[in-house]
């Protein structure tokens, strides 16, 4: 009776092990950006290399997604392994997702910023628009790779401007992206030489206040 058991407890390991060898982990898919080109204070080849290398994170976190999904549905765990891509997910993945938002945020002409509440906001919240600009333009002239964030501050209610370095470090919790920029320097580097501050001027006035205006909204409820 006890090897009629144990028979069946092996038939049903082999069934589970192959269902679960069989999950794919989700993948993602880069999305399409070109509608930038042609846009004022960033050339089409910096852009069509920036565009490269957002698809590489894309595709990076995707591979990681599979080898973790792979040594999860092995029988032989390397913890170091696992810790190790654990980290680089977070590169990765943020990597893809701080680019995403970043191109949806810019705009190839300058738009009006009239009777928009997101500029009634960055009004209310640093004295002045030119105040929080000159904040933002500030925190972008961080020496180092990152990304100069507004963030609305779910628990103030308030428009706050970060820095992050790299892609993953230094993030504030409890935060929703509103405006970001890329400070890393192939973001710049072919256009403005090391003249960053140039780079975050021409950004400011390319900024989509429409998309801007929406992750408000969105933020704030
Ligand atoms: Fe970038």
């Amino acid at each position: 009776m006890l090897k009629f058991f144990q028979l069946l407890f092996m038939i049903f390991m082999t069934y589970a092990s192959a269902e679960a060898q069989s999950l794919s982990p989700f993948q993602y898919k880069a999305k399409k950006f070109d509608y930038l080109l042609g846009m004022e204070g960033l050339s089409d080849d910096l852009l069509k290399e920036h565009f490269e290398l957002y698809r590489g994170y894309v595709n990076q976190t995707n591979l990681i997604n599979q080898k973790l999904s792979d040594l999860l549905n092995s029988s032989k765990m390397s913890a170091y392994e696992y810790s190790a891509l654990k980290k680089a997910y977070a590169f990765e993945f943020n990597g893809m997702k701080l680019h995403e938002l970043y191109f949806e945020n810019i705009s190839k002409m300058r738009e009006k910023t009239d009777g928009l509440s997101i500029t009634k906001k960055l009004n209310s919240d640093f004295g002045s628009y030119e105040l929080w600009e000159k904040d933002f333009i500030q925190t972008g002239l961080t020496r180092g790779i990152g990304w100069v964030i507004s963030y609305f501050d779910k628990t103030s209610g308030k428009i706050i401007n970060s820095w992050i370095s790299s892609h993953e470090v230094g993030v504030p919790i409890f935060n929703d992206i509103i405006i970001i920029m890329d400070c890393w320097e192939h973001a710049y580097l072919k256009n403005y030489g090391i003249k960053r501050v140039d780079y975050l001027n021409n950004f400011v006035s390319h900024i989509n206040w429409k998309v801007a205006e929406a992750r408000l909204q969105n933020a704030d409820k």
